[in-house]
């Protein structure tokens, strides 16, 4: 699903953002992407999504080798994938309801259904009495959750999540995190990028951990080593 061949981030003029990343994610899984503020967990989903292009290094995504698509191809890939942006770029004339339908209407549902399913996802995320208000008027939670409902509308292969739990109190985060793993449930891959090291205790899954720019630690690794190395 997603694999990473020694990937390196380099901003001008020469800030290495990420250094030498492999990371294999396999289909179905729920991952978090760890470590503090400034780590690289950013930089590292915007390379999945192309909002960035690797400096060095290979990015399978879906099966594509995304270090080499051209604009239609980018487009593309981002069909398949629901992001979740941590500055939610909502639609800032748009109702909460239009923000995540559009997204369905975009790929080719009709307007009627597109908004059933989006008020059906809102109702789900608690939002259900929000839906005609405009982003401008909504809480950073509300507007969260509605940048969720439009990432998970068509149903994404993958997912992919910057602090989708920032803004939100610890029961609502669970709420939101329960939604992202009921798409798991479906087959969706997930990854999260989080510095809420609650967050991590709570739902324990595999928790890759990123140190200014490094892979330090990588749960699921750290099990394989352990049951080569019993004896
Ligand atoms: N466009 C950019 N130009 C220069 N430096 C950047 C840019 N984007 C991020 N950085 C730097 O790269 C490092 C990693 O940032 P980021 O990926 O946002 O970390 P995180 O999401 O883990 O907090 C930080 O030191 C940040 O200042
Ligand atoms: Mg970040």
């Amino acid at each position: 699903m997603i694999q990473l061949f020694r990937v390196a981030k380099i901003f001008p003029p020469n800030y290495p953002a990420l250094t030498d990343i492999n990371i294999q994610i396999n289909n179905g899984e729920f991952v978090f992407l760890s470590g503090p503020s400034g780590a690289g967990k950013t930089t590292l989903l915007k390379l999945l999504f192309r909002e960035e292009e690797a400096s060095e290094g290979q990015i399978l995504v879906n099966g594509r080798n995304i270090t080499r698509l051209n604009g239609r191809g980018i487009a593309q890939m981002r069909r398949e994938i629901g992001l979740v942006f941590q500055e939610f770029r909502l639609l800032s004339t748009l109702s909460a309801l239009e923000n995540v339908a559009l997204a369905a209407e975009v790929v080719g549902l009709t307007k009627r259904e597109s908004m059933r399913k989006a008020f059906h996802l809102l109702r789900e995320l608690g939002l259900k009495e929000r839906h005609d208000a405009k982003p401008a008027s909504l809480s950073g939670g509300e507007q969260q959750r509605v940048a969720i409902a439009r990432a998970l509308v068509n149903e994404p292969i993958l997912v992919l999540a910057d602090e989708p739990t920032g803004n939100l109190d610890s029961e609502m985060a669970d709420e939101t995190m329960r939604l992202f793993l009921r798409m798991r449930e479906r087959g969706t891959t997930v990854l999260i990028a989080t510095h809420d090291s609650g967050l991590l205790r709570r739902f324990s899954h595999r928790v890759i951990t990123l140190q200014r720019g490094r892979l330090i630690s990588d749960s699921k690794l750290r099990v394989d080593k352990d049951l080569t190395e019993a004896p």
